[in-house]
């Protein structure tokens, strides 16, 4: 088959691209080959005539969308809206990238596919909207991931949570981590590899919750990285309210999938995953791990 990745480059489109490259043709698409904005610039997708369009591009810096939400909706929603237009004219399946910010954070364990969506800030909004307009056409997965660490980085956000923790460190900067936000943190490796599988063992279309297993606070979550790093900074918990944060967070946004588990595709624990990505980057070379309880 032939699959198009748009933000090939990313975190997330790098380890899909390595993925699907192995078994497909993959055309990857930078920022500077699409602009999702722009309906005439997603033409492109047509001239390659894929299969498949995984759009991976968004406007993710969760605090900035609250000050520019035009541009938030125009990538994250008016975005979407071009690819599955685009996708239903040349009968491709579309695959959405979402988010747990699509859900409120109130529910206290975590969210299934099943579970209502109610976003609290624009981002997560943003995001709703993008599924929605994907739903346009039938042929559509979303892929609701969470809390992303993988080789690449986030190029929006330049790195991710464990590199941003091991800097810090580096730096001998002071480590205040929130200790009331509680998450799945996500490898997107393995994210990458659920995908390929849903497409090749062509499960029904529609939402797929694919995070690791499990959950914690981000403190526990930096708390997991310097453990499995033997070392030993100071780090401090606090409080969500105790940060100066544009965007109201979920308190509570660790997904679950009951179609994962269905299918046979349950996703590894977090903390395993973390393991092998301390090794991926060279940060440590044991991938040999105890599980520690919280
Ligand atoms: N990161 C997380 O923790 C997280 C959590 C949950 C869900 N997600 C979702 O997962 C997806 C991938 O995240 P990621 O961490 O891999 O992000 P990323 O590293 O920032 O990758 C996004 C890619 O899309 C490109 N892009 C951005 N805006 C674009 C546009 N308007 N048109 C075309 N390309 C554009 C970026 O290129 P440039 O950098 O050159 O602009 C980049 O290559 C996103 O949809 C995000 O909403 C992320």
């Amino acid at each position: 088959m032939k699959i198009a990745i748009i933000g090939s480059t990313g975190q997330l489109g790098t380890d899909l691209t390595k993925v699907f490259q192995d078994k497909h043709e993959v055309i990857g698409l930078t920022h500077q080959d699409i602009e999702i904005k722009d309906f005439n610039s997603c033409l492109v997708l047509k001239e390659h005539h894929p299969n498949i369009i995984i759009n991976t591009a968004a406007f993710h810096k969760t605090d900035r969308c609250e000050e520019e939400p035009v541009e938030t909706f125009s990538v994250n929603a008016v975005g979407a809206r071009n690819i599955a237009t685009i996708s239903k004219e040349i009968e491709a399946t579309t695959i959405f990238i979402s988010t747990d910010y699509v859900f409120d954070g109130i529910k206290n364990e975590p969210y299934t596919e099943d579970d209502l969506a109610n976003p609290i800030n624009t981002y997560g909004i943003s995001k709703l909207a993008g599924e929605l307009y994907t739903k346009q056409n039938r042929k559509h997965y979303i892929i609701r991931l969470a809390s992303l660490f993988g080789a690449a980085g986030a190029s929006g956000k330049g790195g991710n949570f464990v590199e941003t923790m091991i800097t810090k460190t580096k730096k001998n900067e002071t480590l205040r981590v929130v200790d009331d936000m509680w998450m799945s943190p996500t490898y997107t490796k393995d994210a990458a590899t659920t995908i390929e599988k849903i497409v090749k063992l062509k499960l029904p279309f529609g939402i797929y919750h694919s995070t690791n297993q499990g959950y914690c606070t981000w403190f526990q979550f930096a708390k997991e990285i310097f453990r499995l790093l033997r070392l030993n900074p100071v780090l401090t918990p606090t409080q969500t309210s105790q940060m100066k944060m544009k965007a109201q967070r979920p308190r509570f946004s660790a997904l679950r999938s009951i179609k994962l588990v269905k299918y046979g595709l349950q996703m590894r624990e977090w903390r395993e995953a973390l393991c092998d990505y301390l090794v991926e980057k060279g940060h440590i070379r044991d991938n040999s791990f105890t599980i520690t309880e919280y």
